[in-house]
Formats: C-alpha cells, structure tokens, sequence
C-alpha cells in the first residue's frame, strides 16, 4: 500500500508485516495490544508478537517486539492476563502471556511473564506448559481469564474448541470441548474468545464463543463466525441447533476477532485484522501490511430470531469528530444528490432513512472519484443491506476482491440506520445500532473522495444524516 492508503485511524504497525491481534489486556491505565508480526518483511514469516499501547484506544504508542520466537517455535497467538494474586509465582500482578509456539507442525501452548507493566518479557523456563495434543492438529491460539477462582483457557482445535483449566497457568486440565459439527466447519478454527454478556443490559446473561472460520466464510476465505449458549466453567454448549451459522461481521474482511481482557467497567471491547487470508499477502502494500478494524463495543440482544450480537464502535471515536453537516427531516429524489458539495476521505456518517415511499433502495456512495465508488445500500423489498466494492479502487491483485456483499436486515419500524467511517483505505458499516456490521478494506485512489446519497425507484424520506470529518488520531506516540 502506498502511503495514500496509510489508514489515519486504524491501527497499522509501524513497518511490515501484521496479522491477528493478541495479548490484549487492559492494566494500570494502558490498553495493550499485541499483534502477530513478521518484522522483517510483508508477508507472513516466523512470527513475532508486535506491541503497542494506548490510554484512549484511539491513539497508540508503539513498543520494541514483547515475544520472539524460540527454541519451541514461532509465535503464534494467544492472550494476556494479569494475574493479580499471583498464581503463578511470578509476582504480584504480573503480566502473563500464553501463546502458541508452531514448531515443525507441532503446536504447543506456552507462558511469559512481565513483572515492568509489559515492557520487558521472560519466557517460562518449563514451557511448554500444554505439549501437542496428539493425534488432533491445529491446536493454537489459547484464550485465557479468569473465572471461578481458576484459569480457564478456550484452545482452537482443527474443527471445535478445546478447553482447560489452571489453578496457576502452569498445570492445566483438559475440562471439555464444543464443536465438531456446529456452524461453520468450513475451514479450521482459530483464535477463540470466549465471554459473558448481558441481554439487553438486563440480569439475564449468555455466554458467547467467537471462533475465527479459516475458509469458507460467507463472503469466501476467513471469516468469524460465533455462537450463543452457556459455559459452566469447564466447557460450552450452544443453545442453537447444529446448523445455525452466526457470523459476527458480513464484510470480507473481520478476522480472528479477539476482546480486552480486565476492560474497565465491564466494557467488552473487541477488534479484529482487517484482512482476510485469501489475498492479506498480496494487498497493494510496500513499506507496511495489516491493519486493525476499530474497536468495538460488544453487546447481546434479543430479536426476532433469537439472540444476537450488536456491536457499536466505542465512544472514544468521537474525540476524532472535526466539522459537522447536519440534515433534518429532508425529502431523497432520485437523480439528486445532497451531498455533491461534500468532500472526504475520512468521514464519520450517520444516517437515518424513512422507508415509506416507493422506493426500491437507498444508500450512500462514499470514495467517489470518476471511475471510483464503494457503495453501501439497502435493498428495501429484500431487505438486505450490501456493500458494493466492485468499484472500490485498485482490486487486480485478487480476483475475487471486487465483489458486492449482503446481510439479511429487517427495518427497525420503517427505519434503516447507519453509522459508517469511512478512512483511506477501509470502511466499516454498523447498521441498525449495530445488529449487522460490515468490516471492508478498499484501495481508492487519493482523488476519489466525493459523497452521493442515493435513492432508486422513489424517494425516501430522510430522518437525520451526521457528517463529520475525522481528525487523524496519533498511531505513532
Ligand atoms: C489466524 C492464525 C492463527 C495463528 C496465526 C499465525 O489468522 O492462523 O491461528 O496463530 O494466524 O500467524
């Protein structure tokens, strides 16, 4: 990517190669955020864990490389904790990060600690502390809290998801396992999560289980998909059949999607790579590669299908709100654009439409240039919201790129809601107060930056539309 396509306020690594977040983990102020990291080239290579941390998560400090890789391996993905009463004899509130080493195909699972706030690492001298589950494969990516006055750690595993227990994180105990069969086994599961929600901010909660689909996601390549049910400690059960698929994002571009561990006021904030696997080593890059989705504020609600996710991007984004355009209450023609005068290549929209004519759909068109345009719509007699990068810019590394995406979407009464941000190389859709996200990146040229508001077949009555234009946030403190 050239530096056109730099994102202004999504996270990037300073140079090279970066795929999963890892290791993230709220403490003594500072949101830390590792990442997998090849630092010697854009593509994927012996992997490393990249660091960096924030007070906002908005704007980021990065830090020297926490983990390299060792005598087991490379080091691939897994999680943060603190651990507060000193379990593990380390000390007092240490750091401890378990992470998988990939050596020869083998997969074990593995300790480091952190007695300096996460500056300076030490590996555990017994690693690893989980050798290679013989004769099952692909065992990574260990998601590790604390729950029940033990370590509880959710393990990927080929097609499920493995759990133990640890009263120290240096024993563990195989304690049960969930898959094999349920939603999406197109592709072999990676980078678990694992945590409880409240349902409507009400008393009654459930568990979700998010799991990374490496295949053969909705929209093709990697996707993430997650499931709703209850986890008594030891292992998960959904409370949906077999068959029910639930991705947590309908963009082609939201992967190994993982939460802070110890957020502030029982926040679950999570963030994903915006990237998919089919073309990460071939996007239009140069000087750097990978880059984060924005942090979002996890919730559960209850629908007409059942429980689902709704994710909203996180208040702190608002501290990137520059000059504001309002409209209220306005009629949308066919063949007119209100926004003809507006201009931008990072934008925050908020846009509300009345879906009481006959119109057939409606949406916006943002990064439009001459020969250039992304498009997200609502189809309104299918009821579908799609996101169209079939235009979006630069796509001939990939063939499959440009393509148009949908989610099933019902209106809220009459009303379609979206809040989009819109950055130099990406967009990211939350729809509906967020019970349909899309996570997209796109590679426009630096000129196309107008706005259109679209409607077809009618008119659409326009309730609010919000447009900000964003500060850059500081991704190199
Ligand atoms: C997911 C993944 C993980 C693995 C890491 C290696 O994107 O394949 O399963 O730990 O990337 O970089």
């Amino acid at each position: 990517m050239s530096d056109a396509h730099r994102p202004a306020f999504h996270f990037t690594p300073p140079a090279h190669w970066m795929n999963d977040p890892n290791g993230l983990v709220y403490y003594d102020g500072e949101y830390h955020l590792f990442y997998q990291h090849h630092p010697g080239s854009s593509v994927w290579g012996p992997m490393h864990w990249g660091h960096a941390v924030s007070r906002d998560l908005i704007n980021w400090r990065h830090l020297p490389i926490a983990l390299y890789p060792d005598e087991h391996g490379m080091i691939f993905s897994g999680s943060t904790v603190v651990d507060w009463n000193n379990t593990a004899g380390f000390g007092e509130e240490v750091l401890a990060a378990v992470y998988t080493c990939h050596k020869d195909y083998q997969e074990t699972q593995n300790l480091a600690y952190s007695t300096d706030r996460g500056r300076s690492w030490t590996k555990y001298a017994g690693n690893p502390v989980i050798p290679h589950p013989v004769p099952l494969s692909d065992c990574r990516d260990p998601k590790v809290f604390w729950s029940n006055d033990l370590w509880v750690m959710a393990l990927a595993a080929k097609d499920r998801v493995l759990f133990y227990t640890s009263p120290n994180l240096k024993q563990w105990e195989f304690s049960g396992s969930f898959g094999s069969g349920y939603g999406s086994t197109s592709g072999v599961w990676e980078t678990p999560d694992l945590f409880q929600l409240p349902i409507d901010g009400g008393s009654e909660s459930r568990w979700v289980l998010m799991v990374g689909v490496g295949d053969g996601a909705s929209t093709g390549g990697s996707g993430t998909q997650y499931f709703i049910g209850d986890f008594d400690g030891k292992s998960f059960v959904s409370e949906n059949p077999k068959n029910t698929v639930l991705w947590a994002d309908f963009g082609a571009d939201y992967y190994a999607a993982q939460s802070w561990n110890e957020s502030p006021n029982g926040r679950r904030i999570m963030l994903g790579w915006l990237s998919n696997w089919q073309y990460a080593a071939v996007t239009p890059s140069e000087a750097w590669r990978g880059m984060f989705s924005l942090p979002r504020q996890m919730s559960l609600t209850r629908t007409a299908d059942g429980i689902r996710l709704a994710q909203r991007p996180i208040v702190e984004l608002q501290a990137l709100r520059g000059e504001r355009n309002h409209w209220q209450d306005g009629i949308i023609n066919p063949e007119e654009n209100l926004l003809a005068g507006i201009r931008g290549e990072c934008l925050e929209i908020l846009a509300e439409f009345e879906l009481d004519g006959h119109a057939t759909a409606c949406g916006l068109r943002v990064r439009v240039g001459k020969e250039e345009q992304t498009t997200i719509g609502y189809a309104i007699r299918q009821q579908t919201l799609f996101f169209d990068r079939t235009r979006s810019g630069k796509s001939d590394f990939y063939a499959g790129f440009a393509a148009r995406h949908t989610a099933q979407l019902a209106p809220h009464g009459k009303r379609v809601s979206l809040h989009i941000f819109v950055d130099r190389s990406s967009v990211e859709v939350f729809a509906n107060d967020g019970l349909v996200t899309f996570c997209e990146i796109i590679f426009p040229s630096a000129s196309s930056q107008g706005l259109e508001l679209f409607v077809e077949g009618g008119s659409v009555k326009l309730g609010q539309l919000d447009i900000y234009h964003l500060k850059p946030a500081n991704l190199c403190l």
